[in-house]
């Protein structure tokens, strides 16, 4: 009886562990996928009209507090740090691929004891010696696990420098701070495109017509309703048309989806039906954030871009 128990509890703590392991693991996924995840969030509660709407945290923010930390103690003890996200500084050793190097704790010599650095957005090398910091989650450096993190990356090390990193620690780095505090892993924000003026134009009328639709749903303002669920059509209408103009057949559903939501709400108020114009409302605001979720991305600067390809 005794060792049946003892083996539940085996199991369930090999359970809870598998659970926090996976759950960390979706939590630090790449920055990518955690901002899209960030802006779905936000933008669902934003566009259902549930409170003020909160901007997402910026992309790459670690979801724990940085552990501050040397090369060195890394190399000589690094269980105590794997899955956390550290800042960790010490001089590179050497540059092993267009996104990845070395660091060791010593300048001067060769210690045998280096921390690979993956940055997928590394945008130039580092200067071999210098000291960097750099600030990521560290892992044990395995190929499948850092494809599972970092998805849209491809590791480019050497066969040899796989062979050689295997099960040794690994930070996946989001920025890499040189001497003279650059981040060097910084992606440029890109110019917007006409595409983007475009759409920006669009949809900056949306969140106000969209909760003075609300309003004068719940003020019983009829004819105030009407009119700003008719801006709110004829956005839909424009955002239809540029997506079937790009053969987005994904996007054209949902804009064609937020437009026939907002014909019900105006159909609905032609019947003198507030209660249920109402129920539109929030299937409405669904068609935004599924649209955001895949094809708008926030940039650095808390500007907007079309994200081509999903
Ligand atoms: C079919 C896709 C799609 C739908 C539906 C959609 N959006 Fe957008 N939205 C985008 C894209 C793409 C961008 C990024 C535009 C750019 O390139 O600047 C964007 C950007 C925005 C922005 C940022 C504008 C800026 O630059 O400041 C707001 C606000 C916005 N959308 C609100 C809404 C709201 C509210 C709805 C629903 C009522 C909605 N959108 C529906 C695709 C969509």
């Amino acid at each position: 009886m005794k060792r049946s128990t003892k083996s539940t509890v085996i199991v369930a703590t090999v359970a809870l562990a598998a659970f926090v392991t996976s759950f960390s693991a979706t939590i630090a996924s790449s920055p990518a996928v955690l901002s899209a995840k960030g802006l779905a969030e936000a933008g669902a509660s934003a566009e259902a009209g549930q409170g003020p709407p909160q901007g997402p945290p910026p992309a790459g923010t670690p979801p724990k507090p940085l552990v501050p930390v040397a090369a060195s103690s890394v190399a000589n003890n690094p269980d105590p740090y794997v899955n956390e996200y550290v800042t960790m500084t010490g001089a590179v050793e050497a540059n092993l691929s267009r996104t990845s190097f070395s660091v060791d704790q010593d300048k001067t010599k060769p210690t045998g004891k280096d921390v690979l650095v993956i940055a997928p957005t590394l945008q130039k090398p580092t200067d071999v010696n210098a000291y960097v910091t750099v600030i990521g989650q560290l892992i044990k450096f395995d190929e499948k696990e850092v494809a599972a993190k970092l998805k849209d990356y491809q590791i480019d090390l050497s066969a040899a420098d796989v062979a050689k990193f295997k099960g040794k620690p690994v930070v996946l780095a989001t920025a890499v701070i040189n001497t003279a505090g650059i981040d060097i892993a910084k992606k440029p924000i890109p110019p917007m495109t006409a595409d983007d003026l475009a759409l920006q134009k669009i949809m900056t009328k949306l969140p106000p017509a969209q909760g003075a639709v609300r309003k004068t749903l719940d003020s019983k303002d009829v004819p105030g309703a009407k009119e700003q669920a008719t801006i709110v059509k004829d956005a839909f209408t424009q955002i239809e048309t540029f997506f079937k103009a790009k053969n987005n057949a994904e996007a054209t559903k949902w804009a064609t989806e937020g437009r026939n939501h907002a014909e019900a709400i105006l159909v609905n108020l032609g019947l003198n039906n507030v209660e249920a114009a109402k129920t539109s409302i929030t299937p409405l605001g669904a068609t935004c954030a599924s649209c955001h979720g895949k094809y708008r991305e926030r940039m650095d600067d808390g500007t907007f871009r079309l994200k081509i390809g999903g």
